[in-house]
């Protein structure tokens, strides 16, 4: 398939020497919703300004449909990015702000006015046309600013964290008209977020970045239940780790002994099985996979722990229970169903080991260990 967006070894240094981007590689499919997750301060604005040409970077090379991107200017590339803030002009009413990019490319006015009504039709906002920016609500802004964005059917749409300044439940109702309109009208939508829920929800594919590196990038679910690093695991949801070294391997499983015991975990695909006997990992288990074991359960591995807390999300619950009294082990059931027990009950935990995985990597940043990224010491 052709590459739409290809970055090779992306590297930028700001002015007094932050080390915004230090390589940053990857490809971006025909119409893929390919999204950047990472903490704030990893470098994904500043990678999404590069790419946008509003930016220039100081090595590596940047192709967008295989042309190099080094002194090509914003406006002669095919290419659009929604800023951060919407960032609408104030003194144009949303008519004017949504038809800009048709403007000027020179549009006659009939096509322009069909495809403004195009726009307005898809995303919801008809009927505003006449208003200024400051009439219309944040939710509305947020639509006006993706209608002028697309209006120019750019091969390559950039969304900096567009889900970030409006309430929950416009996040929720935008990331859903996102969704759609891409399947509606294709093309390559890069979108920058640090949420976690919103990354797995609306990618195809999806990198992980810190300080300025790439941790991962794959699908939501390749992250998700094959993460690469600790720091890739965690940052697509939550985690029950715990510190151990791997005892024995099979062709699919590997035993890692923990200070609770030994733990039975799925052989990770991507690590060589002899290296990692010895090996210092993070043992990895997902709160949706651990349960309060029934007496007759035979399950590979079981935890003994005690009753903690419950936080009630209306659809599940997550149990909070301790294994000794820094760590805390969680589990998430639905809440249908049952589950008593009183704080401070002994209760065994268990998992299947198919569930469970290693990771030998914290972090592609150097100098990040094991115990210092599942204690935080
Ligand atoms: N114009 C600038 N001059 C100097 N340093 C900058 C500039 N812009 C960004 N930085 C620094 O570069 C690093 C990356 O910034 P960037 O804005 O790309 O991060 P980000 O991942 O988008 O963060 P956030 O999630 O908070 O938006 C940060 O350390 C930031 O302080
Ligand atoms: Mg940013």
């Amino acid at each position: 398939m052709a590459k739409v967006v290809e970055a090779r070894k992306l590297a930028k240094r700001y002015k007094g020497a932050v080390e915004a981007l230090r390589e940053v590689s990857f490809e971006v499919d025909e119409n893929e919703f390919f999204i950047i997750m990472g903490p704030s301060g990893c470098g994904k604005s500043t990678l999404l300004r590069i790419i946008a040409g509003i930016l220039d970077y100081d090595s590596g090379e940047l192709y967008i449909k295989g042309e190099n991107m080094k002194n090509v200017p914003p406006h002669r590339r095919d290419v659009s990015m929604m800023l951060e803030n919407f960032a609408l002009f104030p003194h144009m009413t949303v008519y004017e702000n949504i038809a800009f990019g048709l403007r000027m490319l020179g549009k006659d006015k009939d096509e322009i006015d069909r495809e403004v009504r195009k726009m307005t039709r898809l995303l919801h906002i008809e009927g505003l046309e006449d208003r200024m920016p400051n009439e219309i609500s944040g939710g509305q802004r947020q639509r006006v600013a993706l209608a002028r964005a697309l209006i120019i059917r750019p091969s390559v749409l950039l969304l900096d964290e567009p889900l970030s300044h409006v309430d929950y439940q416009l996040q929720r109702k935008f990331a859903e008209m996102l969704k759609e309109v891409h399947r509606e009208i294709g093309g390559v939508f890069m979108l920058t977020t640090h949420d976690q829920e919103h990354g797995l929800s609306l990618a195809d594919r999806m990198l992980i970045m810190n300080s300025g590196l790439v941790e991962q990038i794959g699908t939501p679910t390749q992250i998700y239940n094959d993460p690469q690093t600790l720091f890739a695991a965690r940052f697509v949801g939550e985690l029950n780790t715990f510190a151990g070294t791997v005892e024995e391997v099979s062709p699919d499983a590997v035993w890692v002994k923990t200070e609770f015991g030994t733990f039975k975990a799925r052989h990770p695909a991507a690590e060589n099985a002899r290296d990692l006997v010895g090996r210092r990992v993070a043992y990895i288990v997902r709160p949706e996979h651990v349960r309060v074991a029934r007496e007759d359960s035979g399950q590979d591995n079981r935890l003994s722990v005690y009753f903690n807390t419950y936080y009630y999300f209306g659809h599940f619950l997550e149990l909070v229970f301790s294994a000794d009294a820094q760590t805390r082990v969680k589990s998430v059931i639905s809440a249908n169903e049952p589950f008593t027990a009183k704080v401070g009950e002994q209760l065994t935990l268990t998992w299947p080991y198919t569930k469970a995985t290693i990771v030998s990597k914290p972090s592609v940043v150097e100098g990040v260990d094991i115990e210092e990224l599942i204690y935080g010491k």
